[in-house]
């Protein structure tokens, strides 16, 4: 290669069209390195591509003099030091919209798993519980909810929460949204609600707000205690944004009739967390991006970006 310009490290994985790009780009040396090994690489970084898992403070910005472009591959980027990014110049951006269509289809997934307890009838029949004797108690044990006909309360209304709401309307549900950044009339189908009103009258809640330092917290006991339908509570977004033992004490007081989450306080969940005890948690390890289409649009998009801003200066979205 004639005389690189740039050093780019790439966390975890890339696909083979996003490698392509990358090829065609001769000023870029680079090269995908494991998550533990890109402290090793940062004093010689000019871009970066990483993932949720690989937080990005003062400390590790310190390391990498040579810095110029942080590419989320994904969306949430509450686990990057923005004003540190901001104060050196560097710019951060991400592959935002690509994987929501994954997020919002695994909401509904679990949202549906929780309301007619797939995981227990799966377990039920795996673990030979299902006999010509307990046919008829084992599915009444099993009985469920609809969608259809619940009122559903969407806190955010970004790229995701949008794709949840149309995709619950379509489950013939009555959706809802708060969110302080969308108004009605930005041509949204939904009716908007302030948060009290929606937590009041939701039989469903689904949280899509980005972590900030509004969101965090949002969800605790003084807000679970305004609940006045025994929801279901849904959150793919991020784990901050409720207080989980606030949940579990919810739910064992009955304000709240289930809670799925792909997203935690602590990642992975610890073993002692309360909400794996719970027969009314349903829990899934970070995978709402995790689907073949989402990941090469991610790549894709996230490697567009990069080489963008590294060869020709230009920014879409990002700070
Ligand atoms: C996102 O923010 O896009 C996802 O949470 C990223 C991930 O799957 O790690």
């Amino acid at each position: 290669m004639a005389n690189p310009k740039f050093e780019v490290y790439i966390v975890d994985e890339l696909s083979l069209r996003a490698q392509r790009q990358l090829k065609s780009a001769s000023s870029i040396l680079w090269r995908i390195v494991p998550a533990r090994a890109l402290a090793k690489y940062l004093p010689r970084a000019h871009g970066i591509i990483l993932r949720s898992t690989s937080p990005f403070s003062k400390k590790e910005f310190q390391k990498a003099p040579h810095l110029k472009c942080l590419v989320m591959a994904g969306t949430g980027m509450d686990h990057i030091d923005l004003k540190e990014a901001q104060s050196r110049g560097i710019y951060v951006t991400n592959a935002a919209g690509a994987n929501a269509t994954a997020a919002a289809e695994l909401t509904v997934g679990l949202l549906i798993s929780l309301l007619r307890k797939i995981p227990q009838a799966d377990d039920r029949v795996r673990r030979g519980r299902w006999t010509p004797l307990t046919t008829l108690p084992l599915r009444k044990s099993l009985r469920g909810f609809e969608i259809s006909g619940k009122h559903v309360g969407i806190i955010g209304l970004g790229r995701v929460g949008r794709r949840v709401a149309a995709r619950l309307q379509a489950f013939e549900a009555e959706v809802s949204f708060c969110d302080p950044y969308v108004s009605e009339a930005n041509g949204t189908p939904f009716k908007k609600l302030p948060f009290r009103r929606l937590l009041e009258t939701s039989d469903i809640i689904s949280v899509h707000t980005p972590l900030t330092s509004e969101t965090r917290g949002l969800l605790d006991f003084q807000a679970l205690q305004i609940c006045k339908k025994k929801p279901f509570l849904v959150n793919t977004a991020r784990g901050s944004i409720v207080v989980e033992q606030d949940v579990v004490r919810a739910l064992n007081k009955g304000l709240l009739s289930g809670f799925a989450a792909d997203v935690f306080e602590t990642e992975p969940i610890p073993r002692t967390s309360a909400l794996l005890k719970s027969e009314l948690t349903l829990l899934s390890p970070h995978v709402g991006a995790q689907t073949l289409e989402a990941q090469e649009r991610v790549h894709e998009i996230s490697v567009q970006r990069l080489i963008d801003y590294l060869l020709d200066g230009k920014t879409e979205g990002g700070f």
